[in-house]
Order: C-alpha cells, then structure tokens, then sequence
C-alpha cells in the first residue's frame, strides 16, 4: 500500500482495511467492503449538511477559510475586484481563463443581445401580487423560462447548454428590475444594449422619463464589484441544489430556478435582506452591546456573521467595507454603517464570538450599500442572484461534462418503524399534529 492511505482495523471483526487517500479524502464508496458478514450492506459514512463530505471535483473556485482566501479560477478575488468587469469575470468562471480585447466584446456582444425577455414573460409578470416579494417573482419567472425555451432540455448538447448560459446571465438582470418595478407598480423599462451590463441593469431599474439614462460611474462599479464578489462560492447551499437539481438532467431554467430559491433563505443570500432589518431593530449604536448580549444568551443570531467555511475574515466583507465608503461619497452616509461597524467591534472583541471564529461575512455590508443606492430590502438578495447566476452555469457545466457525476442520491439512516401491522380506518386513534 503506498504512503497515501489508511488503515482500519473493524472492531467488529478484526479484519484490517488499507483505503487510498487520493487529495486528503477517501472514497466513501471504499467503506461499503467493510462488512461484518456477506449480508451486510456495508459501512456508510454519516454527514448531516455536508459538514465534512466533498461531493464533487471542481476547478471553478478556491477557498481557504481558515486564512481567508477567496481564488476564482486561480485568481485572488482582490485582483479581479479591482482589476475586472463582471463580464470578464463570468467568462473566467464559466471558460476557465479571462477573456481578451476581442473575446470580451464577443462575449460582451453576446450576453447584451440576451437580455430583452418574451412578451409573454412580462405578461405572465404581470400577473403577480403587486406586494409579491420579489425574490419569489426572480424565482418563478426563471423557471418560466423554461416554457419558453424547451430546446434547453437537451442538456448534453454543448451548443444549445452555451446558448442557454448566455440567455440566463443576459436575462437575469431584466427579470430582477422587472421584479423591482412590479413591486412600485411602475412600467418595465427595455434594455438599453448600448451601456454596459450594469449600466444597463441600472438603467432598467430606475430610468423614468428621460430619453436615455446615465449611469453615475461610481455607483456603476461599485454595483460591478458587488457582482463580481457574489460571482460563485463553491458548493454553498443554492451552488449544491444547481448540481443537485442538474444532476437529474433538468433544464438549466428550472435548476438555476432551484438555486436561487435555495439562496433566498436568511441563512445564505436571504441574510443581507435580515442584517438591515436587525440594523433596524437596534436602531442605534448605544444599543449594540444588549443585542449583542441578547444574541449570546441564545436570543437569535447576528445576521450577517459567521460561515462555513471561513474562520477568518470573509474576503468579500473587506472589499464590501471598502467600495461602502465610495458609493458614501455619492449618496451621503447610510447612518446604519456606524452600528454595524460598532457590531463588528464589539463582537471581534468578544470572547463568545472569538472562541466561534464568527467574522462578519458577505452579506454583513452588502446591504447597507443597497439601501444607501436606493434600494428596498426586499430586493437586496434578487441583486445576489443576479452575478451569481454565472457561477451557478459553470458548477452547472462542469457536473453535466464530469464522467464521474450521476443523478444525486444521498443515502439515509432509517431510524423509522418496519412492517407494521395494518390497522383499518375505523380501528385508528387520532395522531395529534404536534407529534406528526
Ligand atoms: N450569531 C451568533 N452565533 C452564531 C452565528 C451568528 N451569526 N453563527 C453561528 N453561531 C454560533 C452557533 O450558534 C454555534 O454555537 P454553539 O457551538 O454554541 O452551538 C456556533 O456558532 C457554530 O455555528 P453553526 O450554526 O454550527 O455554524 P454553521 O456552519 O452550521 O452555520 C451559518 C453557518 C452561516 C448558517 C451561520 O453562521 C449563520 O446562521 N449566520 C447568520 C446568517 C448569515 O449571515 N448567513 C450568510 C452566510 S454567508 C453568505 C451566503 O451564504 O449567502
């Protein structure tokens, strides 16, 4: 056996294993020869949330959560925070390397002309509450796509998956401002292909009657680099459910559907929208310390801290921290940033939050920029979705082409009753709700 591996000795029966370490991981499928008899179905492994199984290869992005590193493709995300558009950035995740000159206006070309939505999607808009929140609209109209565009079942054609990738990253915008402007009851706004991405969504969000909009260059990158920073986080919980839900060989329509409504919940991409409102709810910086106390003694969580994966400072809330600081420059000072810095401060000092490794994490500033640029909270996790579309493709991609992947199946611990005897209607006694 060579050095890479491990051995287990089975207590049951003495019977000594050599399993091979292949990238610091074994094979669960190598435990199932560990058996106590040939009836026995063999030993599984039990991970409740994934807290310890890999469940996939992927080059598409590196974290190092004990030190704090965020990689896209190789790249540090400081890099292509400063150095990059959102465009070039999507191409690098889903393409593997950065586009040059005439690949980005290709690219850029393509993706523009992608984002005007058939009528029929605004009419079936149309149609929602006006008070719906607007994830829910992001997430029903995506899969809505899908009636629109049945080509995109056929998911092992590489040709019709990239037309599909570009329909997704250039609508995706469209649909979030649609969303927006359905919940003021204004009318939707059509792409302007002349401006960039983000200008373009900008333009989509608020132009009123002015023939064409301009976008103010600053609030325009700072948009940019929120894209860029929330363009993919490995196999996070809505990443995991694109694979999940791809694996069965579904539309990329109704995957990325799936993906987003798993990012919409307050413990991912729905946590920006509930840091503003716990913001809210402390509603000024003297009361930090007693919700802070409040939080330790088990009365909720502060939003927007801790993580999986880091125990270091997220990256992104860096970047985040900083790019606030520019868009105050333009819009005033949102007086939320002073309560959530003095809840940063306070809580890295704490020994509560120091023993947990809980730092702040993405979404703990994202907000306070959205609300600064004009933005209801309701929409703040509908501007998540937006970039993170392109990250969810290339996990996407990458699991449709892998050889090793196969429909997703985890397996279980039964832990319920066997062959019951049957009891007719009339015999049954009443089960109370509670127990169920
Ligand atoms: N506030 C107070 N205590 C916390 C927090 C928090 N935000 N997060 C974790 N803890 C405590 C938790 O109670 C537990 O304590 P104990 O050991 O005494 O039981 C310990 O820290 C470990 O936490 P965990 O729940 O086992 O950690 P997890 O990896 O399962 O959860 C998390 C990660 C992000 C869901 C969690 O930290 C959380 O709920 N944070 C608040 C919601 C949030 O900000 N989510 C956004 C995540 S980043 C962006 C994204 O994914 O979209």
């Amino acid at each position: 056996m060579p050095n890479e591996s491990i051995t287990i000795t089975d207590n049951r029966t003495n019977h000594v294993y050599a399993l091979p370490i292949e990238n610091g991981t074994v094979r669960a499928m190598d435990l199932r020869q560990i058996k106590t008899d040939p009836e026995d179905f063999g030993l599984m492994t039990y991970d409740p949330a994934f807290m310890n199984t890999a469940s996939c290869r992927s080059s598409v992005t590196f974290i190092d959560g004990e030190r704090g590193i965020l990689e896209y493709r190789g790249y540090p995300i400081e890099v292509l925070a400063e150095h990059c558009t959102f465009l070039e950035v999507a191409h690098l995740l889903l393409f593997g390397e950065l586009p040059n000159e005439t690949q980005l206006k290709d690219w850029t070309y393509e993706i523009t002309h992608h984002t005007m939505v058939h009528e029929t999607t605004k009419r079936f808009m149309e149609g929602f509450r006006h008070d719906a929140h607007p994830m829910a609209l992001l997430v029903s109209t995506v899969a809505a796509l899908a009636t629109v565009y049945p080509e995109a079942r056929d998911v092992h054609n590489p040709r019709i998956r990239l037309l599909q990738i570009k329909r997704l990253i250039g609508k995706m915008p469209s649909i979030a401002a649609m969303s927006y402007r359905h919940s003021l009851g204004f009318p939707y706004v059509y792409p302007d292909n002349d401006l960039s991405y983000t200008a373009n969504f900008m333009n989509m969000l608020w132009r009123m009657v002015e023939p064409k909009y301009a976008a103010n260059p600053v609030l325009e990158r700072a948009l940019d680099i929120l894209f860029i920073l929330h363009a993919d986080h490995e196999q996070n919980c809505s990443a995991s459910t694109m694979r999940s839900v791809g694996s069965s060989h579904a539309d990329p329509y109704l995957a990325t559907a799936a993906a987003a409504a798993a990012l919409s919940g307050p413990l991912h991409g729905g946590a920006n929208e509930e840091v503003l409102r716990m913001l809210d709810e402390i509603g000024s910086k003297d009361r930090v310390p007693g919700y802070i106390k409040e939080v330790k003694e088990g009365h909720g969580k502060l939003m927007g801290f801790g993580h999986r994966v880091y125990k270091n400072y997220d990256p992104r809330a860096k970047i985040i921290k900083w790019t606030a600081e520019k868009v105050f420059e333009v819009t005033g000072r949102n007086p939320k940033i002073e309560i959530a810095l003095e809840l940063e401060r306070i809580a890295l000092q704490d020994e509560y939050f120091i023993k947990r490794k809980l730092y702040p994490n993405v979404d703990f500033y994202s907000g306070i920029i959205y609300e600064a640029m004009g933005f209801k909270p309701e929409m703040f996790t509908v501007l998540f979705a937006i970039p993170r579309t392109a990250g969810w493709l290339a996990q996407w991609q990458e699991m449709i082409v892998d050889p090793e992947q196969k429909i997703g199946r985890p397996r279980q611990i039964y832990i319920g009753s066997r062959m019951r005897e049957f009891v007719p209607i009339e015999k049954r006694e009443a089960v109370s709700a509670k127990k169920a």
